[in-house]
Parts: C-alpha cells; sequence; structure tokens
C-alpha cells in the first residue's frame, strides 16, 4: 500500500484527510479480498461509490465486519450474506440504483403518507423504497409475524436477519413445497393467520404475497421481500390484499388440501376494520 510522506508544509487537516482515505482503501481492501475473484466483479458492477462508502459506514459502526458472495442477484436488488462484528451473519440486500424501474415503483410510494416528502429522482427514490422495507418488516416484527428481523437501514442498503442454516439459506416454499397434506394444511392456516396479523396489527397488506416470497422452515412459514407491502389504507390496498390471497390459494390447491374462497378469507383478515 502507498506510505504518504508526511511533511511539515502538511497541516493537520490535511493530514488527517489523508489518513482517513488510507484507512478507507485499507477497508476496501480487506472486503474484496474475502472474495473470490468472480465476487469482485459483481462488487464492482453494484457497488457504487456511493453504495462503497455506505459500506464503509456500516464497517466503521461494526454493523458489518465482512461480506460474502452475492447469494441472489435480482433485477432490482442483490442479496448478500455478510457477519457483523460479533460474528452473528446477516443479510445485506442492496438495491440497485441503476436498474430501477420507476414507473413499476411509484404507485406503492406515492398512496403512502410515509413517504410523502419524497423527491422524484432515481436515487431517492431506491433509498425510499429501502427505506419502505425496513419499516415495513419493522412493524411485521413488531406485530409477531416471522420475517428476517430488520437491523439496519442506510440509504439503498438493508441490513437484516439471515434466515438460513449455515450458510445456506432455507428454501422458499416454491422450491421446496409442503411435504404431505398435514404440513400443508398447518401452513396455509398459520398464513391466512399471518396475513390477517400483518392486517389487524401492523396495518399492512404485503403485495407480494407468493411462494416465491415465502420461506418454508421445516413447516414453519417466513414471509419476507415486504418493499412493495402498503399500509391498509392505501389505495390499492384492497386489489393487493385480494392478489395475496388469491395467490396463497392457488398454490395450495396445488398441493391437494382444500382452500377457503378469497372471498371469505377477505371479509376475515380485513373484519371489524
Ligand atoms: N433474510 C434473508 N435470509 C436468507 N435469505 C434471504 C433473506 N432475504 C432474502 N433472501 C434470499 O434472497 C432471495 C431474494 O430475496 P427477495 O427479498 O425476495 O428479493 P427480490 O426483491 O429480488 O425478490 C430470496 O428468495 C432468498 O433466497
Ligand atoms: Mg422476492
Amino acid at each position: 500500500m502507498t506510505k504518504y510522506n508526511y511533511n511539515n508544509e502538511l497541516d493537520e487537516r490535511k493530514r488527517k484527510r489523508l489518513d482517513h482515505k488510507l484507512k478507507l482503501v485499507e477497508k476496501r481492501d480487506r472486503l474484496l479480498i474475502k472474495d473470490r475473484t468472480s465476487d469482485r466483479a459483481v462488487f464492482e458492477e453494484v457497488f457504487d461509490k456511493s453504495t462503497l462508502m455506505i459500506l464503509y459506514t456500516l464497517l466503521n459502526l461494526g454493523i458489518v465486519e465482512q461480506i460474502f458472495g452475492v447469494l441472489k442477484s435480482g433485477k432490482e436488488s442483490r442479496i448478500y450474506r455478510g457477519v457483523d462484528s460479533e460474528g452473528t451473519v446477516v443479510v445485506l440486500k442492496i438495491y440497485l440504483t441503476v436498474a430501477i424501474e420507476f414507473k413499476r415503483m411509484l404507485p406503492y410510494i406515492q398512496g403512502d403518507p410515509r413517504f410523502k416528502h419524497i423527491k422524484r429522482s432515481k436515487r431517492s427514490l431506491v433509498y425510499a423504497w429501502a427505506q419502505k422495507e425496513f419499516k415495513n418488516l419493522q412493524r411485521a416484527y413488531a406485530a409477531g409475524i416471522y420475517v428476517p428481523k430488520p437491523i439496519h437501514v442506510k440509504k439503498n442498503v438493508l441490513i437484516m436477519e439471515f434466515i438460513g442454516e449455515g450458510d445456506i439459506p432455507v428454501p422458499t416454499l416454491k422450491d421446496k413445497p409442503p411435504k404431505n397434506l398435514t404440513t400443508a394444511r398447518r401452513m396455509y392456516k398459520e398464513l391466512v393467520r399471518n396475513v390477517k396479523i400483518l392486517y389487524q396489527k401492523a396495518g399492512l397488506v404485503h403485495g407480494d404475497l407468493s411462494e416465491y416470497n415465502i420461506m418454508n422452515k421445516d413447516g414453519v412459514p417466513i414471509i419476507f421481500d415486504m418493499s412493495q407491502a402498503v399500509l391498509v389504507d392505501h389505495p390499492k390496498a384492497e386489489e393487493f390484499l385480494l392478489r395475496d390471497l388469491n395467490n396463497l390459494n392457488r398454490f395450495f390447491k396445488r398441493t391437494g388440501i382444500q382452500v377457503k374462497e378469497t372471498k371469505k378469507l377477505y371479509k376475515w383478515v380485513t373484519k371489524g376494520k
């Protein structure tokens, strides 16, 4: 690494800046060295300067100590496994600031009073999106629903509990359907109950609930991916809730169990509101 040759002409402020710069370079190297060469390319592709700066901050705070290779790579975000300063495994969901679909996201943000003052730039929309997922997870978690525990959010980087065993994430319902009818019935009941608690207690509608966004931990359903979840008084809440319930019914019907009519479920979920 370059050694800076301090001399008397450098004033204290300049010296501090250089020191700081050096530390950042060291930290970046530490981050990158942990990764295989192929991951390094991904790092460079995903992590623009601003995202790297956020990661440095998270490193300094001890919220993240190391970041490993990419777990999942979606259109709008990348999921990384990492560890915090105590060695606990965490997940970093990093929203890509370049790839977002402005038009698709806007309606979810626009109808939400929590994001009334958001600027109409791509970058601030992505930041709001990450904030939204964090807040939604907080609400769901506080209501007692089994979701990844939200840990921290900064700009487009969301840190949450890693749901997995060892290094392997718990599979989704899509990849691991219920192993028998009894489990399917139990999971269905539990999920519908979760949708109700989410609605009544957390005041939320998931909005993208399907076998892709539910994990199956040995028969226990875990709901995740909540960036698009909306408050119950959102103009599209009803439409989203019906769609969520329809998705559950469609999936569980295929497992061979009997499901309740979507309209009846809807009434039961929203009763008293
Ligand atoms: N907290 C988590 N713990 C373990 N794996 C996770 C976690 N969050 C996401 N994943 C993995 O990353 C994948 C994509 O996450 P998701 O939040 O659904 O992103 P997207 O918005 O791209 O759909 C999931 O299917 C799951 O395998
Ligand atoms: Mg998803």
